[in-house]
């Protein structure tokens, strides 16, 4: 089996270690570097990883470095061709992502700058929250064209309403296709109207407040695993999610998913990031992919498109 590349995932907390393993698991990558500033943390998490080689048959090599805010130990990633970068603190009980808004902004952008110095032509994915500002401040901060950079909401928040669907009806997820735009918040779109259980319309298979149920839940995804946890925030998940995507990027799969990706005219929105659906390759994002949706889905995707872009006008002197 033949291997390529390098993927960088920044930050050794569980969402970014699982996000590493998972990488490794597939088994496609020559190599993924795990980073953190806690010293000795990625250098031992990698060394436990490689130690799972021989058991779960995979030969891609982890390599674990620990990283200043400075910049010290970004030589271990450099010429990255993904980077994922998951730094920053988790909510907790009661928090929205928004509320992590000034620290993470401070975070996210010192890891972008150097990340840039490092790895120019790396496709970025942002998983720190909230989501689509942190996407584009990333953006800012490596100054990399808008394809480049991309974050990841839409695959994670798809995949919780399909479990939520599937579990409502009894069926396998692998019968159900969902889909979610708009922002990883409160401004979330899950778009029923582009549901289907085995081809079939969910609006035929379920009541309208049965549906809006879901709906509702699907967008308190992340806060229902927060307030259960209590310390930290949803990791199988978004690691998941996150790693699709890296995948479907060093593969140039040509995968169209939902992501918060870079819109300019589609659906008469531009200038902002947004959670969309797009296809995803080499470069990063190829195009944003324009879908038939009902009118009160545009209206939702539009209100979600200015209450974003208000929040991300900010980040830039964050
Ligand atoms: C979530 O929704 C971590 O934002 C992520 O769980």
């Amino acid at each position: 089996m033949s291997r390529s590349g390098k993927v960088t995932v920044v930050g050794s907390g569980f969402y970014g270690s699982t996000t590493a393993l998972r990488l490794a698991e597939y088994d496609i990558f020559e190599t993924v570097v795990l980073t953190d500033i806690v010293e000795g943390k990625p250098e031992g998490l990698a060394l436990d990883m490689n130690q799972s080689r021989s058991i779960e048959g995979f030969e891609t090599k982890i390599i674990g470095a620990t990283t200043t805010p400075e910049g010290a130990g970004y030589e271990a990633t450099a010429n990255s061709d993904v980077v994922v970068i998951t730094a920053g603190l988790p909510r907790k009980p009661g928090m929205s992502r928004m509320d992590l808004i000034g620290v993470n902004a401070g975070i996210v952008r010192g890891v972008a700058e150097n990340i840039a110095k490092h790895s120019p032509k790396a496709v970025i994915i942002v998983v720190s929250n909230p989501l689509d500002e942190m996407t584009a401040l990333a953006q800012l901060a490596t100054g990399f064209p808008q394809h480049q950079v991309m974050g990841q909401a839409g695959m994670l928040d798809t995949a919780r309403f399909t479990n939520f669907v599937a579990e409502k009806l009894a069926v396998p997820v692998s019968s159900v296709k969902t889909l979610t735009l708009g922002s990883h918040g409160d401004t979330m779109v899950p778009v029923p109207s582009r549901c289907t259980v085995n081809g079939q319309a969910l609006t035929s298979l379920l009541s309208e407040a049965d549906i809006n149920e879901l709906v509702d839940r699907t967008r308190n995804g992340g806060a229902e695993v927060v307030a259960l946890l209590k310390t930290g925030s949803a990791y199988y998940a978004p690691s998941a999610a996150a790693a699709r995507m890296a995948k479907a990027v060093i593969e140039d799969s040509g995968e169209i998913m939902p992501v918060c990706a870079w819109v300019d005219g589609q659906y008469g929105i531009s200038g902002v990031y947004l959670g969309v659906e797009a296809k995803i390759g080499r470069s990063g994002i190829v195009e944003v992919v324009e879908t038939a949706l009902t009118e009160s889905e545009v209206a939702a995707l539009k209100v979600a498109a200015e209450a974003v872009r208000i929040k991300q006008a900010d980040v830039k002197d964050l």
